[in-house]
């Protein structure tokens, strides 16, 4: 009976969408489910890992044996994230948006007649992933996601350069598996070994698998 190939490690992972307020009632949004992240986070949780999810606003039930961190703003997550360091396992799968507003207004904005349409000056939001990837301490293993429409291989590889990180998991989100908001989805591992493809299956194989190759790769020496 052999021990759990992460008992002892220490995992971060993000999941879902994060929103963005407009004002106390608006926000932007996108359409993550966060069903990916968060089966991640209970397969990297199976295989004995103590895992830290930091989840945006998702309608899904904390995993068991997770603990969870719930956020809505990228700031926020973030935070939550910096918060769980050291880990040795980062595995960042939310789909943060990219700009939050830059001034959001602490009174809901009034409709007035007659008076021109607002407009929103957007500001940039960290990059949760790259910070972690090249920030201290850093965890032994960095994975990110690419969601990509064309190109995927190509944008996956110059992602896992610009990010820093060991690993991208990229999706095609153009397939008609549907990843975004789906519970299939097909991807190819980028790393600096090559590409490799899985075929299509449920996220939660997809997350079981991953965590067997994440246990691998800790297990290995480094060179
Ligand atoms: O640059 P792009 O958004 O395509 O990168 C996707 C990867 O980067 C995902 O792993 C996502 O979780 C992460 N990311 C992040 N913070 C951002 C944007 C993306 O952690 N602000």
């Amino acid at each position: 009976p052999g021990e759990k190939p992460l008992a002892g490690r220490r995992a971060v992972v993000t999941a879902g969408p994060t929103h963005e307020p407009i004002d106390p009632v608006r926000y932007i949004a996108n359409r993550s489910s966060g069903r990916q992240g968060f089966a991640i986070a209970e397969a990297l949780a199976g295989l004995g890992a103590d895992v830290t999810l930091v989840a945006g606003p998702v309608s899904l039930a904390d995993p068991p044996g997770v603990s969870t961190v719930h956020v809505e703003r990228a700031e926020e997550m973030l935070a939550a994230v910096r918060a769980a360091l050291p880990v040795d396992i980062a595995v960042m799968v939310a789909a943060v948006a990219d700009w939050r507003v830059e001034s959001d207004t602490p009174q809901k904005i009034k409709k007035r007649e007659g008076e021109a349409v607002p407009s929103l000056t957007l500001a940039e939001n960290p990059d949760i992933l790259k910070t972690i990837a090249t920030g201290t301490p850093r965890p032994a293993f960095v994975a990110g996601f690419a969601a990509e429409t064309e190109h995927v291989i190509e944008h996956a590889r110059a992602k896992l350069a610009r990010k820093g990180a060991d690993l991208i998991v990229a999706n095609d989100v153009s397939a008609e598996g549907g990843a975004m908001g789906g519970v299939r989805n097909t991807v190819h591992l980028v790393d600096a070994n090559g590409t490799q493809s899985w075929p299509e299956m449920s996220k939660a194989e997809i997350a079981a698998r991953l965590a067997e190759v994440i246990a691998k790769r800790l297990d290995a020496p480094t060179t």
